[in-house]
């Protein structure tokens, strides 16, 4: 039975009436990583990894959610909601970003389920959140643009899950489309869809299956030593609002002032805006090779000189290199801290080269990675009813 076949009937024997169902996909990034807090450029793409919702309105005050990932059902009213880590407490924020917005938002029955791996870097707390989110808006008839659901779903993350996350996963969850990239300019909210059709290339991720319990922490940590690196340039030329508007001779002026941390940290963000806008033009020109190599050089800022990465990551990406003809391009992606490794990589080798990664993977690490080959797809979309996959 296909993901929306199993949702829908188990939402049939619970509820006995038709719901409204949607897909919301999770994200890759090509490029561009924790650039988007920084007012930066990033390259991100919905893919064919979905959560899947039925829902309909109840009539009632109570929001009532069954996970068929989890097997559990949880229900709350409005006069509780709250933050926290679990699936519900994003699903809360929701609901609470719509009456922040002066939606009178009522009870809601959803069953839901997907396929994205979680704390894998691929964004299922975005698809989560942006496909209930668009849920919400055409139920309850709000006529709120993409992009204020991914602002609703942002907030979600910061307000109620404690992650000061960009707007990047929410953006690409919701304006993904097929075949094709996302450049998306995190200052002006503005995108270009860059095609990204190469038959002969798998963009295949490898998870490493490491999950960092402090990463929502460190992240915060991040996004604060940009910010330090930022008040201070300020103070030298008040037109700098963000590490967007810094320049390498510009950090090099604060070297002496900021701590050894935060200098380095700085340098990865300025040096990795202007590495995407270069991506972005090579792969205009179809220049995978060159883009690639961009990505080795992404992977070792985030793991010197960001240090968002972790040994098993590092492997990974240092294996890749080992492959110069088969691999064109490799390195961590997402928040950081281990989750998926983005791979570029030609079809004509993805055998040989899984199996050697695992090979050296499971000598090292003792544990099995996982692989998943992915494709460039819509964004979060209604499933009607003759097209329920
Ligand atoms: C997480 C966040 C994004 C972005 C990336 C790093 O996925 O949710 O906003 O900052 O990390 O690029």
């Amino acid at each position: 039975m296909s993901l929306s076949d199993t949702i829908l009937s188990l939402f049939l024997e619970k509820y006995n009436k038709e719901p409204f169902m949607v897909t919301a996909p999770g994200r890759i990034n090509l490029i561009g990583e924790h650039t988007d807090y920084n007012d930066g450029f990033v390259m991100p793409a919905a893919v064919d990894k979905h959560i899947q919702f039925a829902v309909s309105k109840n009539e009632s005050d109570l929001f009532t959610f069954y996970s068929v990932d989890y097997d559990k059902q949880i229900s709350f009213g409005l006069d509780e909601l709250k933050a926290g880590s679990h699936w519900i407490n994003y699903l809360m924020g929701v609901v609470d970003g719509f009456r922040q917005r002066g939606f009178d938002i009522g009870g809601v029955d959803c069953v839901f389920g997907g396929n994205i791996p979680t704390g894998a870097g691929m964004s299922s707390s975005a698809a989560l959140c942006c496909g209930f989110g668009f849920a919400l808006n055409e139920l309850f008839e709000c006529e709120l643009a993409r992009l204020e659901l991914a602002q609703i779903a942002q907030r979600a993350e910061h307000e109620f899950a404690g992650v000061r996350c960009g707007i990047m996963d929410q953006y690409a969850s919701l304006f993904g489309k097929k075949e094709s990239a996302l450049l998306l300019d995190c200052r002006s909210l503005v995108h270009e869809y860059l095609p990204f059709h190469f038959p002969e290339i798998d963009v295949l991720l490898i998870d490493t299956k490491v999950k960092h319990t402090l990463a929502s922490s460190a992240y915060n940590d991040r996004r604060a030593a940009c910010e330090e690196g930022v008040s201070l340039l300020q103070k030298k030329n008040s037109t700098i609002h963000s590490l967007r508007d810094v320049t390498e001779s510009d950090l090099e002026s604060i070297r002496s002032l900021v701590s050894s941390n935060v200098f380095p940290k700085c340098q990865y963000v300025v040096n990795e805006i202007r590495r995407t806008q270069s991506a972005a033009n090579l792969l205009k020109a179809k220049d995978l090779v060159g883009f690639g190599k961009l990505m080795f050089e992404t992977h070792w800022g985030l793991s010197k000189q960001y240090e968002v990465s972790c040994e098993e990551s590092d492997l990974l990406v240092a294996l890749a290199a080992e492959f110069p003809r088969d691999v064109l391009g490799a390195r961590q992606m997402g928040g950081g801290f281990g989750g998926c490794i983005i791979n570029l990589v030609r079809k004509d080798a993805v055998e040989k080269y899984s199996l050697a990664v695992r090979k050296k993977y499971v000598v090292t690490f003792k544990k099995e990675p996982d692989f998943y080959s992915v494709n460039f797809s819509q964004g979060v979309h209604a499933i009607d009813k003759l097209n329920r996959s």
